[in-house]
């Protein structure tokens, strides 16, 4: 495979890529072992990705770890996965530092086990600082469970007579989302081959280009992601006009 780094055009980077983290079940499954090991897997890929964004200058990254719907796949999976992310989240704290990479998170953290919400906050504290890449993390996030939140917040702000039917507009609905302030996704990529969007950032998507590998979330590596750059940068982005 050649070496797509140096290929990107450096001045015209996009300024936020979220990824779709898809296959590490079966990745894990091709080679005979358990789905959670593919999970242990991905972390290394998580590594590069976040890496490689923070290493080429990009603003924004944003890596969907669990949806709401995940909640419903077998218990042990769930907690090993939970598991994980408490591991992750405080090994890697202190390379996000050294690398002035900010972590924020997006979805219902609500739902998240306390020991998996305390250590995500303590990261996301002491990172707050870091004027780098900002990576945010999807975590028990679904696009549906966010609009609807965004529908309720509007509706008591409409009560409480602190907004105006009239004022709601595209850029005020944006506001009401979880990610509010964070640049809608340039591009999109979605590995392990399944051509869909699994209910991820269905509003902030709407003129995002999208990209598919067949390659398993484990074997995505940095030349990987830079691969999908350079191809996003021969695409021609029309916006409708
Ligand atoms: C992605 O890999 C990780 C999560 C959704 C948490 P999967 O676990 O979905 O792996 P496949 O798609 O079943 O191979
Ligand atoms: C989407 O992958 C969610 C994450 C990567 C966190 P899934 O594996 O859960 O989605 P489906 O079931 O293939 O649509
Ligand atoms: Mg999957």
């Amino acid at each position: 495979m050649p070496s797509y780094l140096e290929k990107i055009d450096k001045t015209r980077l996009p300024k936020h890529i979220a990824v779709i983290m898809d296959g590490n079940g079966r990745w894990a499954k091709e080679r005979g072992y358990e789905r959670v090991f593919g999970h242990q897997a991905g972390v290394e890929s998580v590594r590069q990705t976040t890496e490689a964004a923070a290493e080429i200058g990009l603003d924004y990254l944003t890596l969907y770890a669990f949806s709401t719907e995940n909640w419903e796949r077998p218990q042990a999976e769930v907690d090993a996965l939970m598991e994980l992310l408490v591991d992750s989240i405080q090994k890697e704290t202190p390379t996000l530092n050294k690398n002035n990479i900010r972590l924020q998170a997006i979805g219902n953290l609500m739902r998240l086990p306390e020991k998996v919400r305390a250590k995500l906050c303590s990261c996301i504290e002491e990172t707050a600082q870091n004027t780098g890449l900002t990576l945010v993390l999807a975590l028990s996030y679904s696009s549906r469970w966010e609009m609807v939140n965004a529908v309720k917040k509007i509706c008591r702000d409409v009560r409480d007579g602190s907004l105006n039917i009239d004022e709601i507009s595209t850029d005020m609905l944006s506001g009401y989302l979880t990610t509010k302030g964070i640049p809608d996704p340039d591009l999109m990529i979605r590995t392990s081959g399944e051509l869909r969007l699994s209910n991820f950032l269905l509003w902030q998507l709407a003129y995002a280009e999208l990209y598919f590998t067949p390659v398993h979330w484990p074997d995505f590596k940095k030349n990987d992601f830079y691969q999908a750059i350079y191809e996003f940068q021969g695409r021609e982005r029309r916006f409708g006009k």
